[in-house]
């Protein structure tokens, strides 16, 4: 037997035959996908495929939406999240989001990356303090902000702005970080700030990102999962799904037959 053995990454989320209804639209149909720790894992797909459901079910965000019935198994850490004893609020500190228009609130770049903490009920000023400036530096806005934390968030630039968010996602010390098109709306500048700031980010924190960007999902992703009409078609490694694909589907897709 050889000496080398390739060590598995721990699976963060194991989803089994998820499927998911809009009052009596199917939105998604017996999902099976796995979610490796500290990976970054995209999902591709047409507009309208399911993504975003599909991202919003990993914290049950998709929980706010009324009239939405779930079935099958979201196993995170070992723990089916689907099943009703589960704690929300301890799920969503575990596992943050950060959508498509940076959303900072109206207040201070200090008061937005403080809110998580504080609603956990992190009081003590100092701890506070570094909890803030820990997020910044981890995000790269650090340098560019440390001088004016108390100044309105909303003065920042897009790109700051968004990753002001990813900092707020980041200040309740998560192990998962959802993003739904997190640079839909930056220029390319700052979206290669952003891309950046993943696979730096990979290294302590499990990413799934939503992206139409197919250029973005093969720079930056480790796997890449292809939703068609509310069904997983493939998930393959990233650089296996871009070169040469299990299913013809995908083929047609990233070569931009439809889409
Ligand atoms: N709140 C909702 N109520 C009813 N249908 C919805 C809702 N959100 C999304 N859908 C439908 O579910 C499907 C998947 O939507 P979505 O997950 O937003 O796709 P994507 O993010 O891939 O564009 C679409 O047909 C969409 O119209
Ligand atoms: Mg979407």
């Amino acid at each position: 037997m050889s000496g080398v053995t390739a060590v598995k990454p721990k699976e963060v989320y194991l989803i089994h035959d998820l499927n998911l209804w809009y009052g009596s639209h199917h939105a998604l149909k017996n999902i099976n996908l796995s979610i490796p720790e500290y990976e970054i894992t995209a999902i591709i797909g047409p507009s309208g495929c399911g993504k975003s459901t599909f991202i919003k079910t990993l914290n049950l965000m998709i929980n706010m939406v009324p009239n939405v019935k779930m079935t099958g198994e979201i196993n995170y850490n070992g723990k089916n999240v689907l099943n009703s004893k589960v704690d929300l609020v301890e799920l969503r500190k575990n596992v943050g989001m950060v959508f498509q228009k940076g959303n900072p609130f109206p207040q201070s770049i200090f008061d937005n990356v403080a809110y998580g903490p504080r609603i956990h009920g992190l009081k003590n000023k100092k701890e506070l303090n570094e909890r803030v400036e820990k997020a910044l530096i981890d995000v790269a806005l650090w340098d560019e902000v440390k001088d004016r934390l108390q100044s309105p968030a909303l003065g920042l630039s897009g790109g700051q702005q968004q990753r002001l968010c990813i900092a707020r996602a980041l200040a309740t010390n998560p192990d998962v970080l959802l993003m739904d098109e997190p640079t839909s709306a930056l220029d390319p500048v700052s979206t290669l700030k952003i891309e950046e700031l993943m696979l730096k980010l990979k290294e302590k924190y499990t990413i799934a990102i939503v992206t139409h960007n197919m250029q973005q999902a093969s720079r930056i992703s480790d796997q890449t999962a292809f939703f068609l009409m509310g069904e997983l078609i493939e998930c393959n490694d990233t650089m296996k799904m871009f070169s040469s694909p299990d299913d013809a589907r995908t083929k047609d897709y990233i070569t931009g037959r439809f889409g």
